[in-house]
């Protein structure tokens, strides 16, 4: 295979130049060139292809850590990217391989391999290693089968369905034969939802009183409550609980401005009438588990029980008006940063 190492070796890296006070800006980031050092013995030098755009890059801007190290002002930002291996000094992975891994907003990473995931892209786009095939669709798959443990029949109502945690959840849900009912932010999402993704019912939060959706599509109320979105929302969804039901905290990223004042939530207590559970899910605590996870996606992908949207941007000059798109709700689909084949 011929791989395309450029004459001059110059690594183009998004950094973090300051902290965000509440919406991502621009000026946060820096982009600086230089140039790419020889690779040493036991190290392997990649090309980045595609850039995973995530929620929780926001929260990795903060300083401090939660359940990861916040980014250091300087450092590259931290994102999951995927690519090519074209220089390898390191036995374990084979010029020409593909993998992904945290390589971060740059155009190419040199690593020890150390925490990387070799990808067979045979039968995939490699975007999907960082959308349905990599950490959001393990987030799907491990949040609503252990944390919501799904039984035949019930109601599951997911927020931020529209996005790839959300709409594989719905999808990995009908699969276990519950009732699906998803929120999302456009007409054009939940018209996705029900028509691709094969959704029961979808609530467009902006034009809808999700309360009485909810009440109308559940009146016994719901079993599970897969939240992406937090606040008013999952004040919303616990007035609606059925008794024994699981609520599984994903992600709150109506909150993610502003950690420091947190909306509530007030309505907690619905959790002792309904004999119910809250539980969180952080993806990183199955990664063992994670193959046999990608294999069974990539099944039900392949059988047609699964549809993926991606919606990518083109472009490392892109990065902040690209990651910004996740927090206004115009990014439709898991949102990819293309930097080249
Ligand atoms: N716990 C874990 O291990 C883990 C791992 C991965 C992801 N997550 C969480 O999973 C969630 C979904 O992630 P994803 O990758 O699939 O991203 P995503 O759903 O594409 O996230 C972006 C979407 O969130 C919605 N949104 C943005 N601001 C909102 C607001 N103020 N109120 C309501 N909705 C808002 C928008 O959709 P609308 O148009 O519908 O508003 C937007 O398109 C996130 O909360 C993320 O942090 C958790």
């Amino acid at each position: 295979m011929l791989l395309q190492i450029p004459d001059e070796m110059k690594n183009t890296k998004v950094i973090l130049a300051n902290r965000p006070k509440r919406e991502i800006e621009d000026s946060n980031f820096d982009v600086i060139i230089e140039e790419l050092n020889e690779i040493k013995d036991g190290e392997i030098l990649i090309k980045i292809h595609d850039i995973s755009l995530d929620p929780a890059i926001r929260g990795w801007m903060n300083e401090g850590t939660t359940y990861i190290k916040g980014i250091e002002i300087g450092a590259v930002v931290r994102t999951f990217s995927a690519g090519q291996v074209i220089q390898s000094k390191n036995s374990k992975f084979k010029e020409g391989s593909y993998l992904s891994g945290l390589l971060g907003a740059q155009n190419y990473c040199i690593s020890n391999g150390e925490g990387l995931t070799p990808l067979d892209i045979s039968n995939s786009k490699i975007s999907h290693h960082l959308g349905i095939l990599g950490m959001p669709g393990m987030t799907a798959y491990f949040g609503l089968l252990k944390r919501g443990e799904p039984v035949s029949g019930d109601i599951v109502y997911i927020s931020g369905a529209a996005g790839i945690v959300g709409s594989t959840v719905g999808q990995i849900a009908k699969i276990k034969g519950c009732t699906v009912i998803g929120s999302a932010g456009s007409d054009a999402k939940c018209k996705f939802l029900i028509e691709e993704c094969g959704f029961d019912y979808a609530i467009n939060y902006k034009t809808e009183d999700i309360d009485q959706q909810l009440k109308k599509f559940a009146p016994n109320g719901i079993h599970i409550f897969f939240d992406n979105v937090g606040g008013p929302t999952l004040d919303i969804a616990l007035l609606n609980l059925a008794r024994g039901a699981r609520v599984v905290i994903c992600g709150a990223i109506s909150q993610y401005n502003d950690m420091a004042n947190i909306h509530g939530p007030k309505n907690y207590m619905k959790i002792v009438s309904a004999r119910g559970k809250m539980n969180g899910i952080i993806v990183f605590d199955y990664v063992e588990q994670w193959p046999a996870a990608v294999k069974e996606i990539a099944e039900w992908i392949n059988d047609g029980k699964i549809k993926v949207k991606e919606h990518t941007i083109f472009g490392l000059e892109n990065f902040s008006s690209a990651l910004k798109m996740l927090y206004t709700g115009e990014n439709f689909g898991k949102l990819i940063l293309n930097i080249g084949s």
